[in-house]
């Protein structure tokens, strides 16, 4: 019988961000980013087990947090690689998976998903076997090159893409391998790899909500959208 597995990506350290612990570990209102985010799908009864992907040396703490939680569904923990590809990869790698299973993949950064998003992303893998999330672009967005525009691809295709992405597992595993025997091993969005592999890749509305905390000035407006605005 296949399975829905979330993997929740927290194996990066957060450099853009620039503080002493990598940003998945802040405090949003006394809860920790990655936290949030598991809970998230935590508790989407579709989903049976969640894979955590952590930097190595965090690994042993994260343990006994979960333990002393209810997340029982938090059934791996599994070592970041040096690229999110890498984590992907050492997350897609880490189970004995059946073809049909579907992996749903989340940034550990971006703990203001809607549940509804989640079940509309996992109804649109279980049609099309692969799946994202996009929210449309609002700014003008120009291709600039050595200080000089070189052009203004039209607003109506330009899309931001967010997290969950969901795909069967022989996809995302195919998709990796393929990649990594073209040396590519760097790629930020699994999507790439899932097209450049010739897959069709069904889109799911996100929300504006829905931020990757990337700098200090996320991070101030994620405390302030989790009631933590005076602090
Ligand atoms: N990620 C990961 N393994 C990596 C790199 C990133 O699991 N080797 C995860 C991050 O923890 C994050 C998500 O992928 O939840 C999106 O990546 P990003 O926002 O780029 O996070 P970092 O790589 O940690 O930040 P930075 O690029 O600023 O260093
Ligand atoms: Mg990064």
């Amino acid at each position: 019988m296949s399975k829905i597995y979330a993997i929740i990506l927290a194996g990066g350290k957060g450099t853009r961000m620039g503080k002493d612990i990598p940003k998945q570990f802040l405090p949003l209102n006394g809860r920790s980013v990655l936290i949030r985010s598991i809970e998230k799908f935590h508790l989407i009864d579709m989903i049976d087990n969640i894979i955590v992907v952590l930097p190595e040396e965090y690994i042993k703490k994260f343990n006994s947090e979960i333990v002393n939680s209810s997340m029982d569904k938090v059934f791996k923990v599994v070592k970041g690689g040096k690229t999110r590809q890498g984590s992907v990869y050492n997350a897609v790698t880490s189970h004995n998976f059946n073809d049909k299973d579907i992996l749903i993949f989340h940034d550990a950064a971006r703990p203001f998903v809607d549940t509804h998003i989640i079940i509309k992303v996992i109804e649109a893998v279980r049609e099309s076997g692969a799946a994202g999330t996009y929210i449309p672009a609002i700014d003008t967005i120009s291709e600039i090159e050595s200080g000089f525009v070189r052009s203004i691809p039209p607003r109506e295709k330009l899309f931001y893409t967010q997290t969950p992405q969901a795909f069967l597992y022989k996809i995302i595993l195919d998709a990796h391998k393929r990649a990594l025997s073209m040396g590519i091993d760097n790629a930020a969005d699994d999507v790439s790899l899932v097209i450049a592999s010739g897959y069709k890749v069904k889109t799911v509305e996100g929300s504006p909500h829905n931020i990757k905390i990337t700098t200090e000035d996320n991070y101030l407006y994620a405390r302030y959208l989790s009631g933590h605005s005076n602090k």
